[in-house]
């Protein structure tokens, strides 16, 4: 079902005055009377607030497949843009809440469909979107996870502790959501946060050359990857969609914009949230972690500060087998 409500109304009662941690706990006594919740909105706002900044996601039109209650997205509504959701709506909940503020006069639609995301991707949205934006797709995070942990159990001893965790010919990403970058327009950008079912690009650079391929194939480039240093599995992925040579000239005006310090806000604890590493450039398309001449950046992805000695040496040893693989 395709719903169109006023956007203020869909966020209605959610509330981010707030500044301090206690403030904040005090709203959560009432949080049952919102259908998105404060907590997920205050959780979410700094690593939100830092993606709309570096790619200057206001006044955009956004497309967002399973979006569920839509919080993270509520900082794009923030920031004046135009929201088309997606959730499958298992439970029936977003049915009934949207109805339920049906009839509220629109002053900013927001579009909601409540279906499997394949549904809306052909015809009516093609090249419509600024943005597209998926954070933990269901589909796409459960099949990889699956691929993974198949080609792990049927893999060497050697290959196991080395943490190969990807087939060679296996596409990474879920048909759906290939399809979705088609309606982004030219020159727009796709954002996809995974957080389940992650693969360490770092042992898997087989993975990296897939995805680019697939992305390809439908006219987008991968701008940058982002990882937690302590948590491989957790990834920010932003894709280009248009020329090659147009990509580059984005990358390059990214040179000036704020850095990416933190994505998945939700993500229980704060310091592995906020050590981000980027591992992947297009400016520099050789992950990082391939340079061992590049000191800074293994002494910054070995985490010295750690007291894991044996997660740093088996993150050196793979530094060190990627780096021959790649000469
Ligand atoms: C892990 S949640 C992510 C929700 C939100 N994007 C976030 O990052 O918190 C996955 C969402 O995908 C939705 N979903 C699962 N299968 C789907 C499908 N085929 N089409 C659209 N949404 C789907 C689920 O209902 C759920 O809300």
């Amino acid at each position: 079902m395709k719903f169109i409500v006023n956007a203020s109304s869909y966020y209605k009662n959610v509330s981010v005055d707030f500044k301090e941690v206690t403030e904040y706990y005090s709203l959560l006594n009432n949080e049952e009377k919102r259908f998105v919740g404060n907590k997920n909105i205050f959780q979410t706002k700094d690593a939100m607030l830092g993606i709309i900044e570096r790619y200057s996601i206001s006044n955009k039109s956004i497309l967002s497949l399973g979006s569920g209650e839509a919080f993270e997205e509520y900082w794009f509504h923030k920031s004046n843009c135009r929201l088309v959701l997606n959730d499958i709506d298992q439970n029936n909940t977003f049915k009934e809440y949207l109805k339920s503020i049906s009839e509220d006069k629109i002053d900013i639609p927001l579009v909601y469909h409540t279906c499997d995301a394949s549904n809306i991707l052909k015809g009516e949205y093609k090249h419509s979107f600024d943005v597209l934006y998926v954070s933990g797709f269901h589909p796409d995070e459960v099949r990889r996870e699956n691929i993974s942990a198949n080609h792990i159990r049927n893999s060497s001893f050697l290959k196991q502790i080395f943490n190969r965790q990807w087939p060679e010919n296996e596409q990474p990403y879920l048909e759906t959501l290939v399809d979705a970058i088609q309606t982004v327009k030219k020159n727009g950008i796709a954002i996809f946060q995974h957080y389940r079912g992650g693969i360490d690009l770092l042992s898997n650079p087989n993975y990296l050359a897939l995805a680019k391929k697939q992305f390809k194939k439908v006219g987008a480039e991968i701008l940058e990857i982002y990882i937690f240093k302590e948590s491989l599995g957790q990834s920010l992925v932003v894709l280009y969609v248009g020329e090659h040579n147009d990509a580059i000239k984005y990358a390059k005006m990214l040179k000036g914009k704020t850095k990416i310090t933190t994505f998945h806000g939700r993500y229980p604890y704060k310091s592995i949230r906020t050590n981000v590493v980027r591992v992947f450039n297009i400016l520099d398309p050789k992950p990082f972690f391939y340079k061992i001449n590049d000191i800074s950046s293994v002494i910054s992805y070995l985490n010295l500060r750690s007291y894991n000695y044996l997660l740093n040496i088996k993150r050196l040893i793979r530094i060190i087998l990627n780096w021959l693989k790649i000469r």
